[in-house]
């Protein structure tokens, strides 16, 4: 069956393994598969929910783009662009503002720890921002969204918000509820100093994540300087409770190199860590260094990437823009 992919990459920069991993691998998956639409989205108008440095916001925007394409994507069979280049990302945020419950948004997990303790200086947009994460993936009619398992919540409320705009205008399956495409297993990379906090942008350590741009020198480093425990590696699942750094580690090496973790497993049990980050540096090495080279590449290509970015920003234009008036013309406008 043919599926309609929507997802998005904020341009923050350090663009890491957690994301590679959690969701841009699996962009290229599907961008693979000839019979997905897929689009790819720089949401840029989401990183503006914190304070960014204009210089670096638009060179982000590039950057976001060139690992999309250095990852794999083909902008010649997936829609790659910028969401503020598309107005309707805007409007329909407004108009499913409208309709959404703040109940429904003071559950969000993501917006209390991004916050933090003063809630009240937290930007309203933050607050705001899971409906127009929303307003991308109905735009589209989207029926999947591959994303990693932070990012499960705010798809439930996508789902929410769609079903009830389409019973509050009686406009029965007009809005598309999209199904979240959140990987079993290695759906949430955690940090390599701290296997309880998640692999993260924002850690102002560089060492607890792989950064999609580092050299050789910098994965051998950080995966030598990840945290371990002082037992040795268990052969069964099971053991692995209580040992979140292992966890990672190992689930990190099985997702790297496609296999289950009962075969990574089977590979490592009762060996050392040093074992296992020999092999995992050189592996993560092999696959992240052609990345980063190719992003290193393609950033100096400004007038590529800028192109790119306005051929799909012109295409996704044609199918939001359309949307957009029949949700105009339903509200009543
Ligand atoms: P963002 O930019 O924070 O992250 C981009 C993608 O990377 C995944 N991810 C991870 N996966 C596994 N382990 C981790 N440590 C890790 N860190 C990040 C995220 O789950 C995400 O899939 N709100 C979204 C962007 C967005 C979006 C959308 C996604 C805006 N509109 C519409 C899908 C559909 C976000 O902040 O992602």
């Amino acid at each position: 069956m043919s599926k309609k992919i929507f997802s998005g990459v904020q341009p923050t920069g350090n663009l890491h393994l957690g994301n590679y991993l959690g969701a841009i691998k699996n962009f290229v998956e599907l961008n693979n598969d000839k019979q997905n639409e897929c689009i790819f989205c720089v949401v840029d108008l989401h990183a503006i929910t914190v304070k960014q440095d204009k210089d670096q916001l638009k060179n982000n925007i590039r950057e976001t783009a060139a690992t999309f394409i250095a990852s794999g994507i083909d902008p010649n069979k997936s829609i790659i662009f910028n969401q503020s280049k598309v107005y309707a990302h805007a409007e329909g945020s407004w108009m499913l503002s409208c309709m959404t419950p703040m109940g429904w948004l003071n559950r969000m997990t993501q917006f209390k720890e991004k916050a933090g303790k003063d809630k009240e200086k937290a930007s309203v947009g933050l607050y705001i921002y899971p409906i127009l994460m929303a307003s991308d993936i109905l735009l589209y009619d989207a029926t999947h969204v591959p994303v990693g398992e932070d990012q499960k919540q705010h798809l439930e409320l996508t789902r929410d918000i769609a079903q009830k705009f389409n019973k509050d205008f009686n406009c029965k399956d007009f809005l598309k509820v999209p199904e979240p495409l959140i990987k079993k297993n290695f759906s949430r990379i955690m940090s390599l100093k701290n296997g309880l906090k998640k692999m993260s942008k924002s850690d102002p350590s560089d060492l607890s994540r792989i950064n999609l741009t580092d050299s050789e020198d910098e994965i051998i480093n950080k995966i030598k300087k990840a945290k371990t425990d002082s037992l040795p590696i268990p052969n069964e699942e099971q053991k692995l409770k209580d040992r979140p750094e292992a966890e990672n580690l190992l689930g990190i090496y099985s997702s790297i190199s496609n296999q289950s973790l009962d075969k990574t497993l089977k590979e490592f049990g009762g060996k050392n860590f040093s074992d296992l980050k020999n092999e995992l540096a050189e592996i993560l090495s092999s696959k992240i260094i052609p990345i980063s080279n190719e992003i290193k590449r393609l950033i100096n290509d400004e007038k590529y990437l800028d192109k790119i970015l306005l051929d799909g920003a012109n295409k996704a234009e044609q199918i939001a823009g359309k949307k957009i008036e029949e949700m105009k013309e339903i509200i009543g406008f």
